[in-house]
């Protein structure tokens, strides 16, 4: 495995988002890390560690902070939402809102697809890039036997077809480059807050055993493995 110097977080102050934060600095302590936050600076702070503030929902933004870098070697995208204050996911049709459907695409799909364009330049300086993405289970069309969370499903099926077609682009023009779609499984966060008494006994993860996971996948991840959507244990979901 190629050590990453310079890695960058989006979402560094969600449950999932922080703890991997976290656990990167002590994997890699010589790394740069930058890590970015929506509403709140996180308290948490390291000498090899600078927050930056980021709206995802602004193409302007986005592009901004992509040009800071010079190099990048890995970007995970720990950004992501299931339920505003107003909204929570979808039950039936009649909860439908096209507004919240919206919302749920500009938060959880076409950053992803922003970010790899706004990096692209510092990802070609690295001689080995990791762009991974925290998607869910529930985006698998083939797995989805429920029914029910429209938008998040939507949104997250989307963002798995971004992920499969940017790994397809970089095969071609960014060899040294793995693209990874990532299952975390449920896990003990903001997110999942309001779900999680329907969770079986033992299957409601903690974030920092989440993000250990994640990053032992991606570190250990080769372009070979470039375009997978894997659960944390590295299994394949289907698409
Ligand atoms: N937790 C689970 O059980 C679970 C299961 C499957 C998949 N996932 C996925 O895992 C990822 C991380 O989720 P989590 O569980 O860590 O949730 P979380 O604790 O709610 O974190 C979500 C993060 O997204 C940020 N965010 C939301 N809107 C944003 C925006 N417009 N601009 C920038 N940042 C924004 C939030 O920042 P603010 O709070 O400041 O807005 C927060 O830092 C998500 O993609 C989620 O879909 C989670």
């Amino acid at each position: 495995m190629t050590i990453p110097s310079h890695i960058v977080v989006i979402g560094g102050s969600g449950g999932i988002g922080h703890a991997i934060v976290q656990k990167l600095l002590s994997l890699f302590p010589n790394a740069l890390v930058h890590a970015t936050y929506h509403r709140h600076e996180p308290s948490f702070q390291a000498p090899n560690l600078k927050w930056t503030q980021l709206d995802i929902t602004s193409s302007t933004e986005i592009s901004q902070f992509g040009l800071q870098f010079s190099r990048v070697d890995w970007l995970i995208n720990c950004v992501g939402m299931l339920h505003t204050p107003e909204h929570g996911p979808e039950k039936n049709i009649e909860s439908i809102d096209g507004q919240f459907f919206l919302r749920n695409i500009k938060v959880n799909t076409l950053p992803t697809l922003l970010l790899a364009q706004a990096f692209f330049p510092a990802f070609k300086v690295s001689p080995s890039v990791k762009l991974a993405v925290i998607s869910a289970r529930v985006g698998s069309i083939e797995d989805n036997g429920l029914g029910g969370w429209y938008s998040y499903r939507a949104s997250k099926a989307a963002l798995n077809m971004v992920v499969k077609n940017l790994s397809i682009e970089m095969r071609r023009r960014l060899k040294q480059a793995t693209v990874l779609a990532l299952h975390p499984g449920t896990t003990d966060t903001e997110l999942s807050k309001p779900f999680q008494t329907n969770v079986p006994e033992g299957k409601l993860f903690n974030a920092d055993n989440v993000a250990l996971d994640l990053l032992n996948l991606i570190a250990n991840s080769t372009p070979s493995d470039s375009g997978q959507f894997w659960d944390y244990r590295g299994e394949n979901i289907p698409w």
